[in-house]
């Protein structure tokens, strides 16, 4: 096993093109770490460069203590799965597991005891002579995975591998692999752009996005447990990006007396969490972060509140277990959460709703940080 260290890492494909800038912080020894952001932001191109499949243009990329900018990729000891994992047709589940361990030449009974344990953890046994053809999305996945497994890697770097599965397939591999992990306790990167994912399998999650040109700005925006990043973001970005439906982001304003936040006629009490920093924002203009989950009925919610919006409703989408309202509220739209019900109000119908207030989270406008 082995830890994972980024130091000011930088890409360039092209010298104009910046693509990865200034990537800092650490994969800690046996972490589920992943990586999550829109697409384009960089994510299987810092896994490639961990893979050693890309060169370091800046900064330094250390596996353990060793610095391996220059360490050609089959001397890390890392596994690597793919979204487009490609199965040799022609070779049963067994050779295409064991065909990587009978390149290097290992005993013929170490490999039938790797190939054997890996079909155990992964429910292949009943599959090991067929032919890939004759296997399921969701099996074939699976090898792909023993392929990784069997070579009893130092580091699992995962990209997008479930994201060809059907829904409930993808649902049930990700819970499989989580579990995997927790058995090898192999330090693991998981690239995925699906929140959903990032949430439940990572021990912490690194959100990125594009850097863009701005010689200031990284690729990072925050890195933390999955609940660090949804209940607390450090900045627009990731509060906008993590969480579905997305956080409410309105432009709002500070009292002059620092003690509530005011949107257009609507009044809010600023939170014990930000009394201290709203008080140095006494006037000035604010973003506003509410979660859908925090706007409701008033015989619906389990909080107390005496701040009430009322809007008109553009599209109700129910769930099954709740419906989700997008209404209008002076010009913008905002979501929240209904129980579901028999008789559900109409889009063009009003609506008022309690907001839960100390669950706001205040941003700088300006930096687009988190007011602290
Ligand atoms: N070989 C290359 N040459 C030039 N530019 C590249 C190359 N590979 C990737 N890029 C660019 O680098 C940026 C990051 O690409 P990357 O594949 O790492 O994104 P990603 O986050 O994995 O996206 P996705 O979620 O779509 O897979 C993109 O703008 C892409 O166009
Ligand atoms: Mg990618």
């Amino acid at each position: 096993m082995a830890s994972i260290t980024l130091n000011h890492l930088g890409k360039n494909y092209t010298p104009e093109v910046t693509v990865i800038r200034d990537l800092s912080f650490d994969i800690k020894d046996g972490e589920f770490m992943v990586f999550v952001g829109p697409s384009g932001c960089g994510k299987s191109t810092v896994l490639r460069m961990i893979a050693g499949l890309e060169t370091v243009t800046s900064g330094k990329l250390s596996i353990g203590d060793k610095v391996v900018n220059d360490v050609h990729p089959k001397d890390r000891d890392i596994a690597m799965v793919f979204q487009s994992y490609a199965l040799y047709p022609h070779m049963t589940v067994y050779d295409n597991i064991a065909f990587g361990l009978q390149i290097r030449k290992l005993p013929e009974d170490e490999i039938k005891k790797r190939v054997q344990e890996a079909a155990d953890s992964l429910g292949l046994n009943a599959y090991l002579d067929r032919k890939p053809k004759a296997l399921s999305g969701g099996q074939r996945q699976r090898v792909a995975l023993g392929r990784a497994i069997v070579r009893n890697p130092s580091v699992f770097l995962f990209d997008e591998p479930l994201s060809n599965l059907d829904a409930e397939l993808r649902v049930h591999m990700r819970a499989e692999l989580s579990k995997l992990q927790r058995q090898l306790k192999t330090t693991t990167v998981y690239v995925t752009h699906d929140q959903v994912e990032a949430m439940t399998m990572g021990h912490r999650i690194a959100v990125l996005k594009p850097c863009g040109s701005d010689p200031k700005v990284s690729n990072l925006t925050q890195v933390g447990t999955p609940m660090e990043i949804y209940d607390t973001p450090t900045n627009l970005f990731t509060a906008g990006f993590m969480g579905t439906p997305r956080m409410n982001l309105l432009k709002a304003k500070i009292s002059d007396d620092g003690h509530d936040v005011l949107y257009f006629g609507i009044r809010l009490p600023v939170s014990k969490q930000f009394e201290q920093a709203a008080l140095k924002f006494k006037g000035r203009e604010v973003v506003l972060g509410i979660r859908p989950e925090h706007i409701g009925a008033a015989n619906e919610v389990d909080w107390k509140s005496d701040t009430s919006i009322t809007g008109v409703i553009e599209i109700l989408e129910p769930l099954g277990h709740e419906v989700v309202v997008h209404f209008e509220l002076q010009g913008s739209t905002v979501s929240g959460r209904l129980r579901s019900h028999l008789s559900l109000p109409r889009p063009g119908d009003p609506i008022t709703l309690q907001i839960k207030t100390e669950a706001m989270h205040l941003f700088d406008p300006v930096t687009e940080l988190r007011l602290s």
